[in-house]
């Protein structure tokens, strides 16, 4: 693999009359590249709290190598499936323009790459710069393969904040004691809620507060006075998490891959799926500091992992303070209550764009979706373990979304293969009801299928994700893939049009990938629809992706070459 050479450093920020600088000066102007990597899926053993296990990798490392590249990019990745299981890989949050194939869900833009087979993805960066990843796409295999995915300023430019002197990336995940797909297997099969995780994890490790893990705890060594861009990302499978570090002041600069106002936080929240950019100023007494993570949950009376991760902040300067009786030992950090909301809104709220954006203004399409939870009547049983003999499913409004089997949605549109899609995905659920209220278990039983929302190239969307109280109300990660978009608004209860549309944001909305949609609330966004393909909306929470929670846009072509879905490349999977 090539080392990167990082123009966006300091030296392409000043020009200087020097020789060699003005020749590195103009080498960053150099043309955008082409990468190449090459990952292999395979099993590898790991060992955490107190037992080893075989885990599905990428090139043996656990999380997955980090991908860096700058806007104006081309990736190019060939992956290797050497497990035993089917597998796709989705880089979330990489627009794909004129790359639908190379999306990742599986049976959506492909088919699964099948042990033993290989695919490569090739896709451009297009204006885009930040903290992105990448992670399997096929049923809860991402638990264990993802990575960072790191795109930093096209040549030339460099970032909105001083140039930090360090960068780190720390990916926040979740860590069975069984094999995960052993876990979803047993949900789908008793119908009941997955098993809560054994421990989150800082970039693999659990961390001090965990059986047999004090070894492996991960440290990251600052010198006194650094400023340190931590790029977080939240790749738990199911869990929204409060990210802290003692002692220390977060300041948010930017949320998957798109430049906020900076604002100063102790606290933040990530849902599964989001990125969040923070520059911290090594500028504390030097010592060892803890920083940690744990649960963001917010329905009410639902089993969850309530452990702590912990990694430390080490100065390098601290082991002589020690010596002078500084304890080895970090204190932890405060984190907010597990079901603190009161903390995630006010984070949210200061999300903002740096400056005035180009929000859509006229609306095309205004879709109202109901997000949540739905139940499966069943006879009493082994496979029907749900709440008051259930089975749990998930909807968006009252469709449980099926993935197809013998082609992928995005081959099937493209092929003209019948059967395997309907267009005719709800613009508004089925009945008007009091969403967050008490809903009528008559409500509670979702429609199966694989429906889709057809939209005309260019067509301007409005969204309104509305949760219900379906059983619970609860906080959804919802993540469009193929976009960008604004987030206009956000409340509790049930969205009023008369009431809340005078307050949307349409000057400096946060761009996002993924949105968490308040427990109780609603979430507005807007985009435009202007990336031909097949691409999946869905809640990023797993458990709820298995039960049903997506839906996918069909968006139509343009009319010139390059708004037009290309062939799929020769290596294309077969299902
Ligand atoms: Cu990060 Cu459809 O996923």
């Amino acid at each position: 693999m090539k080392a990167y050479n990082l123009c966006h450093k300091p030296r392409c920020n000043g020009l200087s009359l020097g020789l060699l600088i003005v020749f590195d000066f103009l080498s960053c102007f150099a043309y955008a590249e082409t990468l190449y990597h090459e990952f292999v899926v395979e099993a590898t053993p790991q060992k955490r709290l107190c037992r080893t296990r075989s885990v599905i990798t990428v090139n043996g490392q656990f999380p997955g190598p980090t991908l860096e590249a700058r806007d104006g990019d081309t990736l190019v990745i060939k992956v290797i499936n050497s497990a035993r299981y089917n597998v796709s890989i989705h880089w979330h949050g990489i627009h794909q323009k004129g790359t639908p194939w190379a999306d990742g869900p599986e049976y959506v833009t492909q088919c699964p790459i099948q042990p033993g087979a290989s695919y490569t993805y090739r896709f451009t960066i297009e204006d885009q710069e930040g903290t992105l990843w990448w992670h399997a796409h096929s049923r809860w295999l991402r638990a264990t393969v993802y990575g960072a995915l790191i795109i930093y300023p096209k040549p030339g430019s460099s970032y909105p904040f001083s140039m930090p002197n360090l960068e780190i990336p720390i990916l926040l995940g979740e860590w069975w004691n069984r094999d995960p797909l052993d876990v979803l297997r047993q949900a789908i099969f008793t119908g009941a809620g997955p098993n809560v995780s054994d421990a989150y994890t800082i970039n693999g490790q659990p961390g001090d507060l965990y059986r047999c893990s004090r070894k492996g705890t991960v440290k990251f060594f600052v010198n006194f006075g650094d400023l340190v861009l931590l790029r977080i990302i939240n790749a738990a499978l199911n869990q929204q998490l409060f990210f802290t570090i003692t002692n220390h002041k977060l300041t948010v600069v930017g949320a998957d891959a798109a430049y906020n106002k900076p604002f100063t936080a102790s606290v933040i929240i990530l849902g599964p799926g989001q990125t969040t950019n923070v520059l911290l100023s090594a500028d504390q007494t030097p010592r060892r500091y803890y920083m940690a993570a744990r649960a963001y949950t917010s329905a009410q009376n639902v089993p969850f992992d309530n452990t702590t991760t912990t990694a430390i902040l080490e100065y390098i300067a601290a082991p002589c303070s020690v010596q002078k009786g500084i304890p080895l030992r970090p204190t932890l950090p405060r984190l907010p209550a597990y079901n603190d909301t009161t903390t995630v809104t006010a984070f949210s709220r200061q999300l903002k764009s740096p400056t005035r954006v180009n929000v859509p203004t006229e609306i095309d399409e205004s879709l109202f979706f109901t997000v949540g939870l739905g139940f499966v009547n069943c006879i009493p049983g082994p496979q029907c373990q749900g709440p008051n003999n259930t089975r749990f499913a998930a909807s968006i409004n009252n469709v449980s979304f099926v993935l197809p089997r013998k082609a992928s949605l995005l081959q099937a549109y493209y092929q003209n293969i019948p059967g395997v899609f309907t267009t005719d995905f709800p613009a508004v659920p089925p009945v008007t009801f009091d969403y967050t209220g008490n809903v009528s278990r008559a409500l509670w039983q979702p429609v199966f299928g694989t429906k889709l929302y057809q939209l005309e190239f260019s067509s301007r969307v409005q969204i309104v994700l509305q949760d219900t109280a379906i059983l619970a109300a609860e906080d959804h990660p919802m993540h469009l893939h193929g976009y960008d978009f604004y987030v206009v608004g956000q409340g509790f209860g049930n969205f009023d049009p008369g009431r809340d549309t005078a307050n949307f944001n349409l000057i400096d909305p946060p761009q996002r990938n993924t949105i968490d949609v308040p427990v109780g609330g609603w979430a507005v966004i807007r985009f435009v629809a202007d990336n031909p393909g097949v691409w999946l909306m869905h809640c990023h929470i797993d458990a709820h992706l298995t039960w049903g929670l997506a839906m996918s846009f069909l968006v139509e072509d343009g009319v010139g070459e390059s708004q037009l879905i290309m062939p799929p490349p020769e290596d294309f999977p077969p299902c």
